[in-house]
């Protein structure tokens, strides 16, 4: 179960899944440098170790693993994974760098841990997309679960991000999970997934999101696009930004 702490009901719904799963869970902390590009939030990005390793012991974790950066990526340490396939755009094309930093942690974890289960939420949806999509490609033995997204009571996906958020821009955040609803319920219908994404974008503006990276209806297998009305199992994503915090979220479209 890798993390990059700050860890939430979120983090812990993951260790409660893989302690169902598994004998032994472990879980890792590690604030992975090579998935944040240098004007990101790496320096920022809430630590609270001692913390988290209390909240994993109470949750059913075993061991947990917090390397140092040194450690992860010593000096002379040169190998990259290309990723491609369904990290090409939503998060791949604002964020460049972040699915190889991922496939590169992700598959030294699974190397390290060698894990018989790995279990990872989907509040990151493509992020799951693309774990599964290496795993496959790679031959890495070991059995991909997504669980999913832990909301508070507002909603709003449990992040660790939300912490930057203030009072006023929590009310903002808190409606991201609504407009979402409701162009899912709405792709359910007929209408194309061109206009739901511009009404949805409108609808956040509105809301009191600053600027949106995306809107997104997408085919829940491969996030390839739809040229018309919603015909196969789906999925509504999104990226938007308060202020200088960028939240994401996505959620299925009912059958
Ligand atoms: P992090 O954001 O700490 O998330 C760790 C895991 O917790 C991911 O699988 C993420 O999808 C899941 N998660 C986060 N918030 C959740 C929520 N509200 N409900 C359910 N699951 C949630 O994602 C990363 O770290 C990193 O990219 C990582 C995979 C550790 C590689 O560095």
């Amino acid at each position: 179960m890798p993390t990059m702490g700050a860890l939430h009901e979120g983090h812990l719904g993951l260790v409660r899944e893989a302690a169902q799963r598994a004998d032994r869970v472990i879980a890792s902390v590690f604030v992975n440098p090579t998935q944040f590009a240098a004007h990101e939030d790496l320096g920022s990005y809430p630590r609270q170790e001692a913390r988290d390793a209390e909240l994993l012991a109470g949750a059913g974790c075993h061991l947990l693993f917090a390397p140092s950066v040194d450690e992860m990526y010593p000096a002379g340490a040169t190998t990259t994974i290309s990723v491609g396939g369904p990290a090409e755009d939503l998060e791949g094309a604002f964020r460049p760098q972040m699915f190889g930093g991922v496939a590169l942690v992700v598959s030294k974890l699974f190397n390290q841990v060698q894990p018989d289960v790995a279990v990872f939420g989907e509040k990151d949806f493509q992020q799951l997309m693309v774990v599964r999509r290496m795993v496959r490609d790679l031959d890495i033995p070991v059995e991909i679960v997504g669980n999913p997204t832990e909301r508070d009571g507002y909603g709003l996906a449990l992040s660790s991000r939300n912490a930057y958020l203030s009072e006023a821009e929590l009310e903002v955040a808190r409606q991201l999970n609504g407009v979402l609803a409701e162009g899912a319920a709405k792709a359910g219908t007929g209408v194309s997934a061109a206009v739901i994404e511009r009404e949805a974008e409108a609808a956040l503006l509105g809301a009191g999101f600053d600027s949106i990276d995306y809107v997104a209806v997408r085919d829940a297998s491969d996030l390839s696009a739809f040229e018309g009305p919603v015909d196969r199992p789906a999925r509504i994503l999104a990226a938007a930004r308060i202020g200088k915090t960028r939240l994401i979220d996505n959620m299925a479209v009912p059958a």
